[in-house]
């Protein structure tokens, strides 16, 4: 029989339940995060530590505190008259019949507590060796060894997000949830990948030149690189699979709207692209870039403010020295452009990383992002229509995910309400498009879109905004708050939402050796623990 560590001593169901540590038990040994099953007369209750704190019998004990020489008290005291107390959250009870359901009462005075133990956690967070391939191993619960799984099909039903200030391990944390979606094929991901960290390689922080494998070098045949520096891609040790042109008539207004705030246009700014839109269509960019000293005329010629012309010129000047933007100035329709090449990769079932090598300026990195999602999305709806039409199972559009960081300057909520990302956060993947995103800043993203994320990872933070950002939407918050607090600086997170059956702090997986392996021969992590154990 397990020893309890605790007897449940009063709370409520709103407000959580105060366990008392049973004698002998070193409260330095429990931490906030654990995960602990309360054995209940009919239930079990399954709770994270939201607080810890210590306790007297009687206030007078702490008027007379015994000195360090009063062993026999201290050790009376100890046994009888202080103790500590933790607060515990119920996130989730099992009946007789093993579901998990929400936690709607409370368990008896003295209800015994223990750790969960490694069948509990495969019950509640599944078996990566389920046949469904459904369950993906993302780290275990604090002091555990036993694997949380995310429910890698329900993570593909919504919009998901990684949050965590900066270097605790977030782009690692979305590398190894994509090598799972990858490696079981639950969703085709378009990762816009702004530091080239997720294709070939990616630096990890510590021991010099120390590397460690990207996902095209995991999965060579279920990954495709289209790169918009294909220098940079071939430093890095392999020719990329497309390499990027985007002609200046496929740029769009809207597509320029996404730069509002970042290249800092004004409104009238960009009411005056559309005004060159009416008169010049496709050529609008092209016909605005090749003004020079006509900049006055041409204002005058289309009807807008020449000061207006003037500040969107100059800031959209600075796409011309991109190289990847070409003008195909009179040209027919691109018959096969960039996007109809990624289409063809993703309906192949073939995830596509879109590297921006040395283009690492943030406005780059939000043009192309909406340039190619827009049309992709527009494609995808399309589909989405033609499936609905013929009702034929092979007409059904394989489910994508698009990777961005620094989402905040894409959801921010003036961008959230113009842009493509900002519509496709808010369909709730009706066309089978959602998102994955990443980011330090969550404060900064649209509210409506951060209550509507099904799943959320969040590693540490630290600005009171940016928690309570990351908490919109969700119920009993506040007993996560202290939970999130007190996360180590990396890889650890408090996962929670659609894709894991109840709250819980883990330990991030180790990207690594053993990491790869699994990837690539399909053993679970218990099978590699059992030749591990054999070996030595
Ligand atoms: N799961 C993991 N396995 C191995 N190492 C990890 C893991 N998570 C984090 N690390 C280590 O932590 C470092 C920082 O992680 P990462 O680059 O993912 O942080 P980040 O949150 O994306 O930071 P930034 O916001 O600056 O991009 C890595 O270089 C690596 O050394
Ligand atoms: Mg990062």
């Amino acid at each position: 029989m397990k020893k309890a560590i605790g007897t449940i001593i009063s709370g409520s169901l709103a407000d959580g339940l105060i366990m008392r540590l049973a004698p002998g038990t070193d409260p330095e040994s429990i931490k906030t995060g654990k995960f602990l099953c309360i054995a209940g007369s009919q239930h079990r209750f399954f709770s994270l530590i939201t607080d810890l704190s210590l306790a007297v019998t009687h206030p007078d004990i702490l008027l007379f505190p015994p000195s360090k020489e009063e062993a026999l008290l201290s050790e009376l005291l100890e046994k009888k008259d202080i103790y500590a107390t933790a607060a515990l959250k119920p996130m989730l009870m099992l009946g007789k019949d093993l579901q998990p359901v929400p936690v709607k009462t409370i368990p008896p005075h003295f209800a015994q507590v223990y750790e969960a133990d490694h069948k509990d956690v495969a019950l509640i967070f599944g078996d990566e060796a389920d046949p469904s391939k459904k369950y993906f191993n993302i780290g275990v619960p604090l002091d555990m060894t036993t694997p949380v799984c995310l429910n890698l099909e329900r993570l593909t039903e919504r919009s998901n997000g990684i949050f965590g200030k900066t270097g605790t391990g977030k782009t690692f944390l979305t590398r190894l949830i994509l090598a799972g979606l990858i490696k079981n094929e639950k969703a085709v991901n378009l990762i816009f990948d702004m530091h080239s960290e997720y294709g070939l390689q990616a630096r990890k922080e510590g021991k010099e030149h120390s590397f460690v494998k990207g996902l095209k070098t995991l999965f060579p045949d279920k990954v495709a690189i289209f790169s918009l520096d294909p220098d940079s891609t071939r430093r890095r040790g392999s020719n990329p699979d497309v390499v990027i042109t985007i002609p200046y008539q496929s740029i769009q207004v809207e597509d320029v709207l996404s730069l509002q705030s970042e290249l800092n246009l004004h409104a009238t700014a960009l009411e005056a692209a559309y005004l060159i839109f009416a008169k010049y269509k496709r050529e609008w960019l092209s016909t605005l870039l090749s003004q020079g000293e006509n900049l006055k005329n041409f204002a005058q010629d289309i009807g807008a403010h020449p000061e207006s012309i003037a500040a969107l010129y100059r800031k959209l000047k600075r796409i011309e020295r991109l190289p990847f933007f070409t003008n195909a100035s009179g040209a027919a329709q691109q018959d096969h452009n960039v996007i109809d090449q990624m289409l063809e990769y993703i309906d192949k079932g073939i995830n596509v990383i879109v590297e921006f090598g040395n283009h690492t300026q943030t406005f780059i990195y939000l043009l192309i992002a909406n340039i190619i999602t827009r049309r992709i999305h527009k494609k995808y709806i399309e589909k989405t229509e033609r499936f609905l039409g013929s009702q034929n199972i092979q007409d059904e559009p394989k489910k994508l995910m698009i990777t961005i960081e620094e989402a905040h300057k894409f959801l921010n909520p003036q961008a959230a309400r113009q842009t493509i990302f900002g519509i496709i956060a808010r369909e709730m993947r009706k066309y089978y498009v959602s998102l994955l995103i990443v980011d330090q800043r969550p404060s900064g993203i649209d509210e409506e879109i951060l209550s509507q994320i099904g799943t959320k990872v969040v590693a540490q933070l630290n600005d009171e905004k940016d928690i309570q950002g990351v908490l919109t939407g969700i119920s009993n918050a506040s007993n996560l708050r202290s939970i999130l607090a007190s996360l180590d600086s990396k890889k650890q997170v408090l996962l929670l939402g659609h894709a894991v059956t109840m709250p819980v702090v883990v330990q991030t997986r180790e990207y690594d050796e053993t990491f790869y392996r699994a990837m690539a021969d399909g053993v679970t992590t218990k099978q590699i623990d059992e030749l591990v154990k054999e070996l030595f």
